[in-house]
């Protein structure tokens, strides 16, 4: 647990850039239509060419190269710029702290071409330790962006956390991130896949992930909805709030699951609070349709006892929980439903059709919600 915390706390340490929002629209350019704008391209073929390029070009194609060990492939796009990536992108194995890419901008479009790859190479670094074993880049693709869409993006092997976000407005749809690799052994600890902060308005839709840590980790952010993704081998569609001391900012608010499935994780739905963090509150939140298969911790978790087992406390409050239609099994020696509420921190929890079975265990609640008896 140690090292997931310390983990988590990384992602927080991020630069926030404040773009002046503005009302420009953008026509939303699928990849066939991108291509036919073929010739418009100026095209980076080497790590060397892409500054210049980024900075004479709006429409970029980078194809197939490798990113020289230990430094950043940084995309700080012109405003209503469209990016597409060919061929594989990998990057030099180096123990530094990343991240192995950096995509900043406004209104803009990055799109994967058919059979591209993103391969962070984590296959060399992990040890089974995550943030705690030899010194790995904590972000494959770290985003900075206001406005904007990713589509069909291919993610291999992430040395630790994949996709970290902060914006506004951004849809992600068809990412696929793999990495089955490092299920062997269980060494690809702390690779968490897709992951936001202080981020309003975000869309997660259509994606399949087999990864060693939270499959979608929502933090101090405000209305998201995460529609039809697949998690195989992960920690949990969760929500974490209170896991630092100095920051505040831990609020999280109208955040909605729906239509997903994960399976083969320590959890599946998870919501987690730390005790020793700041004060905040995680209001209106839904998970409904979710499909969990095969949980080997808790197949429903909600704790606000994160790093002091049994202390739950109620410095963030979680007003609004809804549930409705989540079915599936856990391991022999799981536990379905837990539930360890601060003292009076828990309220407005409104769950229907709740199922979990497999489990020889009793739920632990010390709480209890409408519409479901522990
Ligand atoms: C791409 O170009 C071809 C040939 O000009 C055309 O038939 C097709 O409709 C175009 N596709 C898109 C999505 O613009
Ligand atoms: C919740 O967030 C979603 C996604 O941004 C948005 O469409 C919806 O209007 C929000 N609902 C409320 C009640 O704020
Ligand atoms: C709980 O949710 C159900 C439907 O999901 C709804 O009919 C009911 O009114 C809700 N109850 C409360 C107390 O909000």
């Amino acid at each position: 647990m140690i090292p997931h915390m310390h983990f988590l706390l990384g992602f927080l340490i991020v630069i926030v850039v404040d773009i002046a929002a503005t009302t420009t629209s953008y026509e939303s350019v699928d990849y066939q239509k991108a291509k036919n704008l073929t010739a418009d391209y100026c095209y980076a073929r080497s790590y060397a060419e892409v500054p210049d390029i980024i900075k004479k070009c709006k429409y970029i194609v980078i194809v197939n190269f490798e990113v020289p060990a230990g430094n950043t492939l940084q995309l700080h796009l012109q405003k209503n710029s469209v990016l597409l990536i060919e061929g594989t992108i990998t990057f030099g194995v180096a123990n530094w702290d990343g991240p192995l890419m950096d995509i900043a901008g406004e209104n803009i479009q990055v799109i994967g071409g058919t059979n591209h790859l993103i391969h962070g190479k984590g296959e060399k670094y992990w040890d089974g330790h995550g943030g705690g074993g030899v010194k790995k880049p904590k972000r494959l693709m770290s985003i900075n962006v206001h406005r904007g869409s990713f589509t069909n993006i291919n993610i291999k092997n992430c040395p630790m956390f994949c996709v970290s976000i902060i914006g506004n407005d951004l849809t992600f749809s068809g990412f696929n991130i793999d990495l089955q690799d490092g299920f062997k052994g269980g060494l690809a600890v702390n690779t968490d896949a897709m992951g936001f902060v202080y981020s309003d308005n975000i869309l997660i839709k259509d994606s399949k992930i087999w990864n060693q840590d939270d499959c979608i980790n929502v933090m101090a952010s405000k209305n998201a909805v995460i529609r039809n993704v697949h998690c195989w081998g992960s920690h949990g569609l969760s929500l974490s709030s209170g896991l630092s001391k100095t920051d505040e900012n831990n609020d999280i608010h109208n955040i909605t699951y729906e239509d997903c499935s994960i399976g083969g994780s320590l959890n599946g739905i998870h919501i987690l609070t730390m005790p020793s963090g700041g004060k905040g509150k995680i209001s209106q939140i839904t998970y409904r349709n979710i499909e969990i298969k095969e949980v080997t911790m808790r197949g429903i978790e909600f704790r606000q006892d994160y790093l002091d087992d049994g202390h739950p406390s109620n410095n963030i409050k979680i007003d609004g929980l809804t549930l409705e239609n989540i079915h599936g099994t856990v391991t022999s020696g799981a536990v379905g439903v837990y539930i360890q509420c601060g003292s009076g921190s828990c309220t407005n929890w409104n769950w229907s059709g709740v199922k979990m079975t497999g489990s020889k265990k009793k739920d632990v609640c010390n709480f209890h919600p409408e519409g479901y008896s522990c």
